[in-house]
């Protein structure tokens, strides 16, 4: 019996994208009709990429966010490409630019990501705004979407992350790094599991954790005996698995086994409709919040 509050990620992420909505129309009426601009360099024609690229810029256009979509061959030099971000750098419509990730192996990211402005890096990636997201004192100019997300989540839900116990599971640049910085900062106790964490360890540390943010990319890893009764589950993980029952031949699977695990937390996020969405509208408010930044 699930005694779980599930965690109405989509709903939420509606809720901050009409509030951001309303915020683009009083900043547009304030500075004589100019609107934040975001721009996404893809390249090549993966399918996965395209998806989710289009999915941001029907999100920005339903906020009042002017697009940029620029797509590259799949065979682009790394000159090309590093040269198409300088060009949205100095681009005065452009207030933050994606490098949508991955690219083609022969393309260093590292590099074309680094070519990024800094107060443009609405993903927040480079290593500046990594850096600055971890040291303490210091803010950084964007924070990553994603994280920023699962942070947002707890407390539209109105769930206390100070002075608890917190396990992340997973060290990604983008999500699970980011996530326990972003949980320290918020006065939690943390503890990072991840590949090089024995796992005859994995299930004591959660046992004891108040509150869980999985993000390993293992379907079903994370089962509900492990789960502390009252303990706030949030799922990040998103890994296709093949579904001939939907359209689209797969559906998306979380690491959390999601019907153990409701049965015994308080709170918990679906996969789909828990996290995912609020990674776009976090990207949506990272380039807004860079438009103000500039305009001034
Ligand atoms: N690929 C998958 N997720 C992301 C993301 O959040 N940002 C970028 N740039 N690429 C991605």
């Amino acid at each position: 019996m699930p005694s779980a509050q599930v965690i109405d990620g989509k709903a939420i992420a509606a809720s901050i994208r009409a509030e951001l909505k309303e915020e683009v129309v009083v900043l547009k009426a304030r500075y004589g009709g100019r609107a934040p601009g975001l721009a996404s360099i893809v390249v090549g024609q993966r399918k996965e990429s395209q998806k989710y690229v289009e999915l941001k810029h029907r999100a920005a256009a339903e906020v009042g966010i002017v697009s940029i979509d620029v797509q590259l061959p799949d065979d682009v030099t790394q000159e090309a490409l590093e040269a198409c971000v300088l060009e949205l750098n100095s681009n005065p419509d452009c207030h933050g630019i994606i490098v949508q990730l991955p690219l083609p192996t022969h393309l260093v990211e590292a590099r074309a990501l680094a070519m990024i402005h800094p107060g443009k890096d609405v993903d927040a990636l480079l290593p500046v705004n990594v850096g600055l997201l971890h040291c303490r004192g210091q803010e950084p100019l964007f924070t990553p979407c994603t994280a920023k997300g699962v942070l947002a989540l707890l407390r539209r839900c109105g769930i206390v992350v100070a002075g608890k116990r917190a396990v992340v599971l997973g060290r990604s640049n983008i999500v699970g790094a980011p996530v326990a910085a972003l949980l320290l900062r918020e006065n939690a106790t943390v503890t990072v599991v991840h590949s090089g964490t024995p796992e005859a360890d994995v299930a004591d540390y959660l046992r004891s954790a108040d509150i869980v943010v999985a993000a390993m990319g293992r379907p079903g890893y994370v089962k509900g005996e492990w789960i502390q009764r009252g303990a706030v589950v949030v799922d990040v993980g998103t890994t296709p698995v093949a579904d001939a029952t939907k359209k689209a031949g797969y559906r998306l699977v979380g690491d959390v086994c999601f019907a153990e695990a409701a049965a015994r937390a308080s709170w918990i996020s679906p996969v789909p409709g828990g996290v995912g969405p609020m990674t776009i509208a976090m990207l949506l408010g990272n380039t807004i919040e860079s438009f103000r930044a500039t305009i001034g």
